[in-house]
């Protein structure tokens, strides 16, 4: 089969195109044929030597980056009693571990995966894995939003902003994105009730009394996060960068600060098959790129303006 090995950590000639073996399923997994994939700024930062690579490093096994994808099943491990040959299926495979979604074949745990819905494409699907599980997780599994919550989501326009806002909205938040001028349509089109250009305005002149804010971007906008909460709200941090002295300094002010790291998760991923069959949330795709083009998909995630998501097909 065909799959993406990054040879070393760099730049995007690093990824190189090979043919490999198909991978051997386990008792529990499942073997899938991909359809599409999504790429995350995880999977630039882990190319250039950070966040994962280390880990991947250690395994002294070829490093195939990725971890989201929508296919069909070819192959049922022995114990796997969920899924069935031939069934479409899609998830966010061993996150944060070797997901190995740059490839024709993936081997997957059958707990880590959802039926896709069959109204919705193998693209739009791909792309509602770790952004989707991210957004869900913090909103729901930890901060608990509940209606009438008022809540500020960073990055609004981004993968993991659009779905929460969407999901925040689903909740019954009075919701709050940052963007850019240029996705102030695009950020109220999801719902949100009012948009703020993070360029522009500041945001504390802008919003307070939040119970929750969701914080995507970090170093330049932790204090104003944490100032415009209110007492005994809370503020989830995604970037890794804040260190345990910064977070519990911020927490002596009252406001509960936290990181979160997603991971992958079968029933997580169940409801968000349940929220895009219903049309709760929708994927919104900006960029297809074929497998050949991993390095453009790269490229187009390092921009760092990538307005929902992007998907590569195989
Ligand atoms: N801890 C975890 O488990 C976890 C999980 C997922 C993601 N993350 C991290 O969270 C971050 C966001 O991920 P993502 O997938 O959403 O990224 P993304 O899709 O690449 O985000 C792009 C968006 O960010 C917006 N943006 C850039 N700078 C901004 C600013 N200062 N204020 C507001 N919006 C800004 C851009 O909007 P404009 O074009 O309008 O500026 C663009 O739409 C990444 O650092 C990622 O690694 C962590």
């Amino acid at each position: 089969m065909k799959a993406i090995i990054l040879k070393e950590a760099g730049g995007v000639e690093k990824l190189e195109l090979m043919d490999i073996a198909i991978p051997a399923i386990k008792h529990d997994e499942v073997l899938i044929q991909v359809k599409a994939i999504s790429i995350n700024p995880v999977d630039i930062k882990t190319r250039t030597g950070k966040s994962l690579y280390d880990e991947l490093k250690s395994r002294n096994e070829p490093i195939i980056l990725g971890w989201d994808i929508s296919g069909v099943i070819t192959e049922v491990g022995s114990s796997v009693t969920t899924f069935k040959k031939g069934e479409e299926v899609f998830g966010m495979i061993n996150f944060p571990g070797h997901g190995k979604a740059y490839a024709e074949y993936v081997a997957a745990p059958a707990s880590q995966l959802a039926l896709k819905p069959s109204n919705i494409s193998h693209e739009t699907a791909a792309v509602a894995t770790l952004a989707a599980l991210t957004a869900w997780q913090a909103l729901v599994t930890h901060a608990k939003v509940s209606k009438g919550q008022k809540i500020l989501i960073h990055a609004a326009a981004g993968g993991v902003g659009h779905y929460a806002v969407q999901i925040a909205k689903h909740l019954g938040a009075y919701t709050i994105g940052t963007s850019s001028a240029g996705n102030r349509d695009f950020v109220l089109s999801l719902g949100a009730d009012e948009q703020i250009d993070y360029k522009t305005q500041r945001l504390e002149d802008e919003v307070n009394n939040v119970d929750f804010v969701l914080d995507s971007i970090g170093e330049a906008t932790i204090d104003s996060s944490v100032a415009v909460t209110k007492k005994r709200g809370t503020v989830i941090f995604l970037p890794s960068g804040i260190s345990d002295e910064k977070l519990k300094k911020l927490n002596s002010n009252g406001v509960n600060c936290y990181r979160i790291l997603v991971k992958s998760n079968g029933d997580d991923m169940k409801q968000i098959a349940g929220f895009l069959e219903k049309g709760i949330i929708k994927s919104n795709i900006s960029h297809v790129f074929p497998f050949e083009k991993m390095a453009e998909a790269h490229l187009q995630i390092e921009t760092g303006k990538t307005k929902g998501k992007i998907v590569v097909t195989v």
